[in-house]
């Protein structure tokens, strides 16, 4: 039986699959790894079953045991793994596309929801008790015929214009590639972000983060929306320079924030929280049992797939 670390618990039916194919070693406490604590763990092991609470960098990689030969990531984004690192040590790496989709896209447009409609106000004004209703209590941005501007339009991207399509959105994007006719779904296509951001009532950054997307929305490009946007983020938290953004707040460039990923999570940039309107969540994206069953599923699957052939459909580097 492969040996395998699984960093942290999965949902106990996944951990009973995992039980059954693998010799694995399960974090019982669920507790956060150290780099050396990973490097440790890993001694004798055939592969990590890795999430993205862990920094598995190029020093952390090049620790590793010779006999780690995959790292299967539970995530789709797979930022916190140094892949030149691990490739060049002879590791594959795996992420899970596809099953995540739906979940996440879900919470994309509740950010923007939320962000419109001063969920968070509305939240403690309610629990707070003594509020009367008024016709100009807690007017909100309506989001029929409001511009949507989607930065990165993969499944996640797609899904989201769907969603909010339907909910009478118009909707822009800016991906590396124009997408076919039946993909873009009447979505307008700009090349390039400056573009997109000027037509974006509403914008959700929906791209992976990556050496060319980190601080992407910063203090240059955030003075390209037009005055009292919105802007959510169900992907990564480096994809948004957090100082930028809340001055932008102070200013009321920005009128909401709609926040699901953040820089250093969980330790949020406190800034946020002086702004009444900016509506976070706590990075939840996935959170359904049938996603997150999906994904470690997915997870199981890649390395089971690896060691059975060399190969998976699902390698990254
Ligand atoms: C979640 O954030 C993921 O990348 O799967």
């Amino acid at each position: 039986m492969k040996k395998i670390l699984i960093t942290r618990r999965l949902l106990r039916s996944c951990e009973d699959k995992a039980k059954e194919l693998f010799d694995a070693n399960f974090n019982l406490n669920d507790e956060l790894y150290s780099q050396n604590k990973i490097v440790e763990l890993s001694q004798g092991c055939d592969g990590i079953l890795s999430s993205l609470t862990e920094k598995l960098d190029a020093n952390t990689i090049n620790r590793l045991p010779e006999s780690v030969k995959i790292i299967s990531q539970f995530a789709v984004g797979f930022g916190n793994i140094d892949l030149i690192a691990a490739k060049s040590r002879g590791i594959t790496v795996t992420n899970t596309p596809d099953v995540l989709t739906d979940a996440t896209a879900e919470i994309g447009v509740l950010l923007i929801l939320g962000a419109c409609r001063r969920a968070s106000e509305g939240i403690e004004r309610a629990k707070l008790g003594g509020w009367v209703w008024a016709a100009d209590m807690l007017i909100g941005k309506q989001l029929t015929g409001s511009r949507l501007g989607i930065l990165g339009m993969g499944r996640i991207g797609q899904k989201i214009a769907k969603t909010a399509k339907a909910l009478g959105m118009i909707i822009h994007y800016h991906n590396r590639s124009r997408l076919s006719e039946d993909k873009e779904q009447g979505a307008i296509y700009h090349d390039n972000l400056k573009d997109l951001m000027s037509v974006s009532d509403v914008l959700s950054v929906c791209c992976p983060a990556s050496n060319e997307t980190v601080d992407m929305i910063n203090k240059d490009t955030i003075e390209y929306l037009p005055k009292g946007a919105i802007v959510t983020n169900i992907a990564r938290g480096d994809i948004i320079d957090d100082d930028a953004l809340i001055d932008a707040l102070d200013r009321r460039k920005v009128y909401a924030v709609g926040l699901d990923v953040y820089k250093n999570e969980p330790n949020l940039n406190p800034g946020y929280f002086r702004h009444k309107s900016a509506f976070i969540l706590p990075h939840v994206g996935s959170a359904t049992k049938e996603t997150r069953t999906a994904m470690a599923n997915l997870a199981i699957q890649n390395l089971e797939e690896f060691f059975r052939t060399g190969g998976c459909k699902n390698k990254v580097n």
